[in-house]
């Protein structure tokens, strides 16, 4: 599968002739964020991209969650970080969304990769800023490279350290820069971490940014427009992927 490197994902969105689209949580407007019948059904809608968030159990295994806690998506409470892998295992994910999704669990970052690798599927794993993100990113690093994945995930962050620490450590993977605002110079905050794409919330593109990033051999993936409208002023200023919370309506757009 093509890496989501600046000239994989560039020759795939040139063969497509439209911006990658990245399911965010999965397909989250459809079904149980971060589980994996969201990622499941983001597949079958036609992503190219899959994007995640991951936290560390109590006993050390990466799980794919978004909150540091549990109570907004599932059926437990607290801290995810104070709750073995065998306690997780145990809570609902899926009902507080629907109850057609009743018993969807919470899934460890190794199922998504193995799944994600059998459809053939790149991942993006988002760090959240967090005092234990350096023992969450060593995991991953380790995780990533016994499942040989690290030509089919991206890393990404809002704390530029991760990106920066991740590049130093594995030169080879790609990495990129979540941001919100417009920065004056989005390639010069990129560089900076060594990074290979940016990552804007898709109010503060600008086609104009997107050329220099272009310019700059670095991709532009926002996120995440739902609505058509939004949708379609991603589109209009030429970004390189689309993360949103309904693929189908993208999907829609795009045709
Ligand atoms: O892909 C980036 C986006 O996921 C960042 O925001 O809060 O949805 O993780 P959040
Ligand atoms: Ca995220």
């Amino acid at each position: 599968m093509p890496s989501m490197s600046f000239p994989d994902l560039m020759s795939k969105k040139e063969s497509l002739g439209r911006p990658l689209i990245m399911g965010h949580r999965g397909a989250m407007g459809h079904a149980p964020e971060n589980t994996l019948a969201s990622f499941k059904l983001a597949h079958e809608m036609g992503v190219d991209a899959v994007e995640l968030d991951v936290h560390l159990s109590a006993d050390g295994v990466l799980v794919v969650h978004h909150d540091e806690t549990l109570e907004r998506t599932t059926s437990g409470n607290g801290e995810i970080s104070a709750m073995t892998l065998e306690q997780l295992r145990q809570l609902d994910a899926g009902a507080k969304f629907s109850k057609d999704y009743a018993g969807e669990r919470i899934p460890t970052l190794e199922e998504v990769l193995t799944w994600a690798k059998g459809v053939e599927l790149p991942v993006v794993i988002e760090f959240k800023r967090n005092p234990n993100v350096r023992a969450i990113v060593e995991a991953a690093i380790g995780l990533v490279e016994r499942m040989q994945a690290g030509a089919d995930v991206a890393f990404i962050s809002f704390d530029h350290f991760v990106p920066a620490g991740l590049k130093q450590a594995r030169p080879q993977w790609t990495t990129g820069v979540l941001y919100v605002g417009r920065p004056v110079d989005p390639v010069a905050l990129a560089a900076s971490a060594g990074a290979d794409g940016l990552l804007p919330n898709f109010y503060f593109v600008e086609q104009e940014d997107v050329a220099r990033a272009h310019a700059a051999q670095k991709w532009v993936g926002c996120w995440a427009p739902n609505s058509e409208r939004e949708l379609g002023y991603a589109i209009s200023q030429g970004v390189d992927m689309i993360g949103t919370n309904f693929p189908d309506r993208l999907q829609a757009l795009l045709k």
